[in-house]
């Protein structure tokens, strides 16, 4: 079995499931770059990127790096199990020799080898106090940042006060340092807790749903650095499927790519981007695949997956809550087809069901229930699922 040139180039384009590497195929988010950045270079300055799940924070942390020249940077992921200290090892066992020099001011021979905090300290690493690690980076001879990934799964809360009174410390005595904190959150509290004497050394870094042009120019640069065309009416559709979450538009594109391959062709037009949208469904994240067949499996035929998959179109709130009466409205724009209230609300309680995996979520708005995606990367899995049974349909 052979995989197609172009397939196999484009992996390293469309990548829905890697973060970016590079600045060359990083789109949009100029403005959080931009602020990123000028806080890298200012003194007691820390940024705190958050945002929901899947909308860029890692990629934009990793270009960080390439972004600005002069400064060094580490980077590392936290997890559920790091205390404040393991952290700081990770940064220790991951940072280049350059950042050592930088950072902690190591010979060149003491850079080149990967030395434990307890051995930097000289005692039992658990004890480490923010002030010591304060008193590591003081040899800050460049600009350096430490970047601190997935900090929403420290489960810790002394870890997360300590990288607060860290965050104060090194404000105050180590100017060229940054610590980036970055973590799913709806705000910067939730990410690093209530710290008023740290309050005006943060800088909020929110990173909102991507707009339609930045997932635009995701699929349509990528397909153009594949030498792929694409149809006007095509392009219209993607930012409304990916609905702001920028692993859809990686996803069609790869699949766009595949279906022309198929077609032996290198034009995407609507018949190519059709088989495309198929193909981007069987290749979604499995957990996504699985929700929606769970959720809507009945032994008759009924109507939940136009009811689930409309859901996805439902008007809604910023917060992703809609009623029921919207539902319908989606399912008269979307299938042309009319249904009443009282038909679409126990379908909608069944998907808040467990057993249905649980893919909605009851909410009480103004005494009256409403309801939202659990997971809201849902919302373009189930635009996907509502162009497949409109053409299914025959539409
Ligand atoms: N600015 C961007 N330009 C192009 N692609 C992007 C951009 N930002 C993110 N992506 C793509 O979107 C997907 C999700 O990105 P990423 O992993 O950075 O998100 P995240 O917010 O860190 O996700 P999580 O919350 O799961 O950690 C990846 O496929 C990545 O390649
Ligand atoms: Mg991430």
């Amino acid at each position: 079995m052979k995989i197609h040139p172009l397939v196999v180039k484009a992996n390293g384009i469309f990548t829905p499931g890697y973060p970016v590497h590079q600045k060359d195929f990083f789109s949009g988010r100029e403005d959080q770059l931009q602020r990123t950045l000028e806080a890298l270079i200012a003194p007691g300055r820390h940024p705190i990127i958050f945002g929901q799940r899947g909308v860029g924070k890692t990629s934009l942390a990793n270009i960080l790096g390439e972004s600005l020249t002069g400064v060094s940077v580490v980077k590392v992921s936290c997890d559920g199990g790091d205390t404040f200290a393991t952290v700081w090892n990770r940064v220790l066992a991951t940072a280049s020799i350059t950042f050592k020099q930088h950072a902690f001011g190591f010979q060149d021979t003491e850079a080149q080898k990967t030395i434990a905090l307890g051995t930097l300290l000289g005692h039992d690493p658990s004890t480490t106090k923010p002030a010591e690690i304060a008193g590591l980076l003081a040899k800050v001879n460049q600009y350096c940042a430490v970047v601190l990934d997935e900090f929403d799964k420290i489960s810790d809360t002394n870890a997360k006060a300590q990288f607060a009174d860290l965050i104060k410390i090194v404000s105050d005595t180590v100017p060229n340092m940054t610590i980036v904190v970055v973590g799913v959150a709806d705000n910067i509290h939730e990410l690093i807790g209530q710290h008023p004497s740290i309050d005006r050394n943060l800088l909020q870094i929110e990173l909102p749903l991507m707009s339609d042009v930045d997932i635009l120019e995701i699929f349509a640069s990528g397909l153009h650095k594949l030498s792929l065309t694409v149809d006007n009416s095509v392009a219209d559709q993607v930012p409304l499927l990916a609905s702001g979450f920028p692993h859809y538009a990686h996803l069609l594109g790869f699949a766009a790519v595949k279906a022309s391959v198929n077609n032996n062709t290198n034009h995407v037009d609507v018949a190519v981007f059709d088989m495309a949208c198929t193909l981007a469904v069987q290749d979604s994240i499995e957990k996504y695949r699985d929700a929606f067949s769970k959720a809507t499996a009945t032994t008759q035929p009924s109507r939940y997956p136009i009811i689930l998959s409309a859901c996805g179109y439902a008007d809604c709130d910023t917060r992703g809550v809609f009623r029921a009466t919207d539902v319908v409205d989606a399912i008269a724009k979307v299938f042309n087809d009319r249904v009443t209230v009282q038909a679409v609300v126990p379908a909608l309680g069944e998907f808040t069901n467990a057993r249905r995996a649980a893919t909605l979520k009851a909410v009480s708005v103004a005494g009256r229930k409403c309801y939202r995606f659990s997971d809201p990367m849902m919302v373009p899995f189930c635009r996907l699922k509502a162009r497949e049974l409109l053409q299914a349909l025959g539409n």
